[in-house]
């Protein structure tokens, strides 16, 4: 991670400069002070472009005078829509446009207050993300990952202590990413256990079931999704402990599919790969307890990821077995490509059973019908509990994860009635979604619950607002946030 540090807003004599500034009203602080070194450059730079430093939009003004290389100017937007987020998004484009020149840069953000100061700087490192685990050579024309970035601002002490508990929140945002960006050869749920050991460093206890003690539980919808590959399934158990002593605990599931290949209902082959990716619920979870401890927040907090590889072979699962699950329900499986619900209705049921939680929110790239209600700009909330839901939407409003609730209806139930079972894995097109979360709700007894399903914002084939291209660490800041604002303390 790109490292950070934070100075007064005295500005550097050379080179790089990315400068904030909201739009209305004459330059002031250090860009008027910049602005006037270079003869009025800028000022008539943004005139001539019509840059009206409207929020993260930039103007980039080259060798514009006095020994500096390239000015980036960043609009914060109108001062009294100015908040954390839009901090962010400022941070974000000042990233962009700095990674551009080289590797270093000073962000100066004088006229705004310490804790926006470091949102800007959680900004610049969220949008600095790359994954080059696999290059062994620069792209043409790549001038580097940025490494180093120094916020300027009116009060760096402030500004510094504000970043504290963000910089946690960015190191589990990268780590969300860097689990999703994982190739799936790379990371099977051997693999991914192994890199969830090491949240230990952090102080999270972590537990781990194996096959044998998946068996003992009777896992069986889990087990039978795993049966086709040669890799071992997990379930693997976060704890995190900064709250009242035997306070019960906020809960946070995820389905962590390394590969979905459809199993015997194979997809089909034109995009298969992005299937790498169907681990995303459970890399949020990952990333939200790293978060969660990094900063040692005041909760109790435990973490449960289900983690399979969904593949064919001479004893993969037949569209049509019967599996009984740890709630002792049996499903028919029609569709071993619905293999994301029955993943999470073992690990559903276990964690309500053992921990008792406050509340179980679980994330997963569950359904393409999502993608097809709400694109790729919200997530689908499905919940059982309107306070828990209005915690969830708001939250999402504020940090620009964003949730859309969709209905969940009784009579969507009678959809996932088997023949000889006492469920059945699918309920067809119609309301795809939907049904899906009908489905896992037959698993969390009555805890207050809430279902993300995230198969449309998990992964982004363009730059979002807080991500490059590629994998978003959709998740990790909601629920940090959600947690930090009703749940701590
Ligand atoms: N992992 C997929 C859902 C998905 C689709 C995630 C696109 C990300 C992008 C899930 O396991 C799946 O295959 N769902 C099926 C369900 C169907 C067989 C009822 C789907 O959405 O087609
Ligand atoms: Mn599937
Ligand atoms: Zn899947």
């Amino acid at each position: 991670m790109l490292d950070i540090a934070f100075s007064d807003a005295s500005l550097p004599a050379s080179g790089t400069i990315a400068i904030l500034a909201a739009s209305g009203g004459a330059p002031a602080g250090a860009l008027a002070a910049l602005d006037a070194a270079v003869g009025g450059a800028l000022t008539r730079a943004a005139k001539a472009t019509g840059f009206g430093f409207d929020a993260a939009k930039t103007c980039v003004v080259l060798a514009p005078g006095a020994g500096y290389d390239r000015v980036v100017l960043v609009g914060l937007g109108a001062l009294d829509a100015l908040d954390g987020a839009v901090a962010e998004q400022a941070g974000v484009a000042a990233a962009r446009a700095l990674s551009d020149a080289g590797t270093s840069g000073v962000v100066v953000a004088d006229g705004i207050a310490p804790d926006l100061a470091a949102h800007v700087a959680l900004g610049v490192v969220l949008g600095s993300y790359r994954f080059d685990s696999y290059r062994t050579r620069p792209r043409k024309g790549d001038a580097g990952p940025l490494a180093a970035v120094t916020v300027a601002c009116a009060d760096p002490a402030a500004a510094q202590a504000a970043w504290q508990p963000l910089s946690a929140v960015a190191r589990g945002v990268f780590l969300c990413r860097d689990l999703v960006s994982e190739p799936a050869n790379m990371l099977r749920p051997p693999e991914f256990e192994q890199r969830i050991l090491a949240l230990r460093d952090l102080g999270v206890e972590v537990e781990v079931l194996d096959r044998d003690a998946m068996h003992k539980l009777g896992f069986g919808a889990l087990l039978g999704v795993a049966q086709g590959s040669d890799a071992p399934p997990r379930t693997v158990i976060m704890r995190w402990n900064g709250g009242t002593d035997g306070a019960a605990p906020v809960a946070f599931v995820g389905k962590g599919v390394t590969f979905d290949s459809g199993g015997i209902s194979i997809k089909p082959a034109a995009g298969m790969d992005e299937m790498k990716t169907d681990m995303a619920g459970a890399a949020a979870v990952v990333g939200t307890m790293a978060a969660l401890a990094g900063r040692k927040a005041k909760v109790n907090a435990v973490g449960v990821v289900g983690l399979v590889e969904n593949m064919l072979s001479g004893n993969a699962q037949r569209p049509g077995d019967v599996v009984r699950t740890a709630a002792g329900q049996t499903v028919e499986v029609l569709n071993t490509d619905a293999e994301g619900r029955l993943v999470l209705a073992d690990v559903l049921w276990y964690t309500q059973d053992r921990f008792k939680p406050r509340f179980m929110v679980n994330l997963a790239t569950l359904t393409g019908a999502i993608v097809v209600s709400l694109g790729v700009e919200r997530a689908g909330l499905f919940s059982n509990n309107d306070g828990l839901a209005g915690h969830l939407s708001a939250t999402g409003e504020q940090t620009g994860e964003k949730l859309w609730r969709m209905p969940m209806d009784a009579s969507y139930l009678e959809l996932l009635r088997s023949d000889i079972a006492d469920l059945k894995n699918i309920g067809g097109r119609p309301g795809g979604s939907i049904t899906a979360a009908k489905f896992l709700e037959c698993f969390v007894n009555d805890v207050p619950w809430a279902h993300l399903d995230i198969a449309g914002t998990a992964f982004t084939s363009k730059a979002t607002s807080h991500a490059p291209r590629g994998a978003t660490g959709f998740g990790v800041r909601l629920l940090d946030r959600m947690v930090g604002t009703y749940y701590e303390g």
